[in-house]
């Protein structure tokens, strides 16, 4: 697989600039914090994959490579995995932290239009890196070919932000202080774009998919674990709708969202960290 530039131009220009330029640079920032909270829905989401020795499994969206390193010892030598991702930044933090690991590959590509080899992989897995298509269905077809007959896709989405506090609580904390941008549509690119099950089965069908099971993950996870009180803060101000108001607020604007996020994070302290419910969907389609 070539490298190819997928930031400004194609369907998703939008989401590479994003990917790029603002939650990139973040998401290799907090890369320890993040994948501290989201681990334990990938793994579920990993064990559902069913991996094996010597399978070849492409890893969408691979962000900064903690599932793709994970998918690669399940493969072992024999086998082989391969990350796609939009953004450079995330891919540079996966080479380094995958360096010396020779069955595995990493590669900047738009996985909506990218040409993947027909029939080539056992198993298509992502770990929350497919909600962000312009078009999901013709994304999901892109994908479908990929896949070997006997193979399946595998991946991990979010349900609705309502069950997801650890992304609610900041947003409605930092929305007292600041005007919120608009509120995207119900299905728009974004985390919660796969929140309605019954929409995405028809879109992974619509795309060719015969058979999809989808499973319903409801557990606290453990938010920013090992930060201070201070950087729990800062964690809490950089995801979804309070890093949307952060971005917007102006200086006198920050410090009052900074303290009203604090305190409605106050109650969640335990384990180290922050433990909120969190919900999500595991997908596997055939
Ligand atoms: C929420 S992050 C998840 C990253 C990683 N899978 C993880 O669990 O840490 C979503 C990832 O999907 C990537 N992404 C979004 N749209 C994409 C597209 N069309 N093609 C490839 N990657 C995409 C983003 O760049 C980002 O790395």
């Amino acid at each position: 697989m070539a490298d190819e530039t997928v930031q400004d131009e194609g369907a998703n220009a939008q989401q590479a600039k994003y990917w790029n330029e603002v939650a990139g640079p973040k998401w290799v920032a907090l890369s320890d914090s993040i994948n501290g909270q989201i681990e334990p829905l990938g793994r579920v989401a990993i064990e559902r994959a069913q991996i094996e020795v010597g399978h070849r499994v492409l890893d969408v969206g691979c962000g900064c490579g903690h599932s793709s390193i994970d998918l690669a010892e399940r493969v072992g030598a024999q086998g082989r995995v391969e990350g796609l991702d939009l953004s450079e930044p995330m891919l540079a933090e996966a080479r380094t932290r995958s360096a010396g690991m020779d069955n595995l590959s990493f590669a900047a590509a738009d996985v909506q239009s990218h040409a993947l080899d027909r029939a080539g992989y056992d198993r298509i897995f992502s770990r929350f890196g497919v909600m962000f298509f312009a078009d999901p269905q013709a994304a999901f077809a892109n994908l479908r070919s990929a896949l070997r007959p006997t193979g399946r896709m595998t991946f991990v989405c979010w349900q609705e932000i309502a069950k997801n506090p650890w992304m609610a609580v900041p947003g409605a904390a930092a929305a007292k202080h600041v005007e919120m941008p608009p509120s995207p549509e119900p299905h728009a690119p974004g985390p919660f774009a796969f929140a309605d099950a019954e929409r995405t089965q028809g879109i992974l069908e619509a795309a060719g998919f015969e058979r999809v099971e989808v499973e319903s993950l409801k557990q606290p996870l453990t938010i920013g674990r090992g930060l201070s009180d201070a950087q729990l803060v800062d964690f809490s101000l950089q995801m979804g709708p309070a890093g949307a108001a952060m971005r917007e607020a102006d200086e006198a604007q920050r410090s009052r969202l900074r303290a009203s996020v604090a305190e409605a994070i106050e109650p969640y302290k335990a384990d180290g960290g922050l433990v909120m419910d969190s919900a999500a969907w595991v997908f596997s389609a055939f």
